[in-house]
């Protein structure tokens, strides 16, 4: 992880700067579609017990507790300051990092993680810790991100921010997201089956919330993508430019989610 020493939300995406909590949203209103209704053909539902972790802002534990009629909602975060307000009913949350060797919240029919894994370089050990916490028959949802063009010419402005801004969150937090789109065999090794995988990508049009979303997270992660030396503050205004008045002709990073069922 190139030296990181600092996780999520220590070295970048501080929970407590002011618009953390609404970055996030951006995030959750340009995904969430996709992933309740993946959660819904999973099964979740009356008659089940649910796992989010790393749930941000809650916009899955909530709608998981609510519309969906899950049983009980745990919803796991190091910081929690988004979720308390929206505890209650069927909905608990809990403070905890899910990398801590004695982190055992229970067992689960389903277990979700959104953007969560990416960040963490001891993902597979988590994802293997997540495994065992499935009852027989329950499935794991694991969702992060890939990104299908950014690392190949040309070198538009929009591309070298995009390549600035993974190695930058690489060198400051140890997200890698190299990995992601071999999902669905991490899922196999772990001994799940009935192993799925998809992946969405949200239109990168002005005005979008996945566009306003790379804005906001390359506002918040501007010093260490200068530091990295493939784009300078001009290069990073003309980026940003494109993506604002939508003449960015690109694709989005997208989202691969993965499931698989414990045996
Ligand atoms: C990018 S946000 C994703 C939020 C939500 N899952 C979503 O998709 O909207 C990542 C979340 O994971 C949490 N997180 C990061 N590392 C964690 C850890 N080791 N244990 C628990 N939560 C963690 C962060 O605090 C943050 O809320």
């Amino acid at each position: 992880m190139d030296g990181a020493g600092a996780g999520y939300g220590e070295a970048l995406f501080e929970p407590w700067k002011p618009g953390e909590g609404e970055r996030i949203d951006l995030g959750s209103m340009a995904y969430d579609t996709f992933t309740r209704a993946r959660l819904l053909a999973l099964g979740a539902g009356p008659g089940t017990r649910c796992l989010d972790i790393g749930a941000g802002t809650g916009t899955i534990s909530r709608w998981l507790a609510g519309e969906a009629g899950v049983d009980e909602v745990l919803a796991v975060d190091r910081d929690v300051r988004f979720l308390e307000p929206l505890a209650g009913g069927a909905l608990r949350t809990l403070a905890a990092d899910v990398t801590e060797p004695g982190f055992a919240p229970g067992r689960f029919d389903l277990v979700h993680a959104r953007f969560v894994l990416m960040h963490l370089p001891e993902h597979r050990r988590v994802a293997a810790r997540l495994c065992e916490l499935l009852n027989p028959g329950g499935r794991l949802v694991l969702g992060d991100a890939v990104d299908l063009t950014t690392a190949a010419p040309p070198d538009t402005p929009y591309r070298l921010a995009m390549r600035a801004m993974w190695q930058a969150l690489r060198s400051t937090i140890g997200t890698d997201i190299s990995w992601t789109p071999e999902y669905p065999r991490l899922l196999r090794d772990l001994g799940l089956t009935e192993i799925g995988a998809e992946i969405q990508v949200p239109a990168l049009t002005a005005g979008s919330p996945i566009g306003a979303f790379w804005l906001e997270t390359w506002e918040r992660t501007r010093e260490a993508m200068l530091a990295t030396g493939l784009v300078d503050a001009g290069l990073l205004a003309e980026a940003a430019e494109s993506i604002t008045s939508g003449s960015v002709a690109d694709l989005s990073p997208g989202l691969v989610t993965a499931w698989g069922r414990r045996p």
